[in-house]
């Protein structure tokens, strides 16, 4: 059959949601970025930037253009390569939208309601409960089943829409035979969890009013080694990882991160010496990262015809499969075939 040789489906996805930072980049896309590698040959891998589900918040059209497009440059420039994969941009397969509705009417009110990051985000911005924030998790699962994916690689926030999405398929499959595969979740080393550097107890954010408390995957060198020298850390001035070290544990987890060194021995390669030392050391360590994707980040921004086309060209590659799930689903569902 030729279900048993087709390659497994692989289906990722992520909001535009703007420059990333080390946080993003240490706990996620670089995990993306050895996946692109290992993965592109051995399964059919789907990249999606999922722009629908940005405009859950209040959002400037100029704002959502730009980091869309920004976004897609990024994916590419982590390696990921848009002729081997499927790097496409959600809004121009409109049969993700189309597909949402009719999942919509197999999920009930009762389980969406459920969903913790609906309750976080309902209390974070009272003044906009919009009904998009709350079916959110099903447009999730619609760009999930309208590729069959066979897994999606989700950090622990998107857990629960995994779940949902399960659900729903196995629901849809137990009332109209088999639609679609049932996704499951792609478990990858765990990403790094890299916390503020003028608040280590606070996850790093972009959005932190201290622009000193990020990094910017755009800061250039002198910044990036400016902040990585303001961060905060205590009066002891011996490097180990311990408790009450917040801003050393954290300055650690991310030079383990870029070197590949483990605490051990980081704490063997600075024993005797200052905070100093080993701030200049993290902070050429974080240069040195990302400094192959920042560059080819930016001269991908300077080719805004190469990225439409590529855009254009994995739109329809999508097009093509995700079409042909949803007419799939219409005729089970009963609508009437042209
Ligand atoms: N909701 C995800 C996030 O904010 C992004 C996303 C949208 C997604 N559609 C998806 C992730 C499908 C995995 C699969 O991180």
């Amino acid at each position: 059959m030729e279900e048993t040789q087709k390659k497994q489906i692989v289906l990722s996805a992520v909001q535009p949601t703007g420059t990333p930072t080390l946080g993003n980049y240490l706990g996620a896309f670089k995990n993306w970025k050895m996946m692109a590698n290992d993965m592109q040959e051995e399964y059919d891998c789907f990249y999606a930037v999922a722009d629908l589900h940005s405009i859950t918040v209040r959002l400037k059209p100029a704002d959502l253009r730009r980091q869309t497009l920004e976004m897609y440059a990024f994916l590419l420039a982590l390696g990921i390569d848009p002729e081997k994969n499927v790097v496409f941009i959600q809004s121009h397969v409109p049969e993700h939208a189309q597909l949402a509705w009719i999942l919509n009417c197999h999920t009930q009110f009762g389980e969406a309601s459920r969903m913790t990051q609906f309750k976080d985000k309902s209390e974070k911005h009272p003044e906009n409960i919009n009904v998009g924030l709350f079916s959110y998790p099903v447009l999730m699962a619609a760009d999930i089943l309208l590729y069959q994916a066979d897994y999606v690689p989700v950090g622990d926030d998107q857990k629960q829409h995994l779940e949902i999405t399960r659900d729903i398929a196995e629901r849809f499959n137990g009332i109209y035979g088999d639609v679609f595969t049932v996704p499951k979740p792609f478990i990858h080393k765990a990403g790094a969890r890299v916390m503020s550097l003028q608040d280590p107890t606070k996850k790093m954010s972009k959005s932190d009013t201290n622009v000193k408390g990020f990094i910017s995957m755009l800061d250039d060198d002198s910044t990036i080694m400016k902040k990585v020298k303001s961060a905060v850390t205590d009066s002891e001035a011996k490097v180990y990882h311990g408790e009450g070290k917040d801003g050393i544990n954290n300055l650690m987890e991310i030079y383990s991160c870029c070197t590949g060194k483990s605490f051990e021995e980081i704490e063997k390669e600075f024993d005797g010496k200052g905070y100093g030392d080993f701030k200049s050391a993290v902070g050429e360590a974080v240069i040195e990262e990302l400094r192959p994707v920042k560059e080819e980040y930016l001269r991908l921004m300077g080719d805004k015809g190469y990225l439409m086309k590529c855009a254009a060209e994995g739109a329809e590659k999508a097009e093509y499969f995700a079409r042909r799930t949803l007419r799939k689903t219409m005729k089970k569902v009963g609508f009437l075939q042209l």
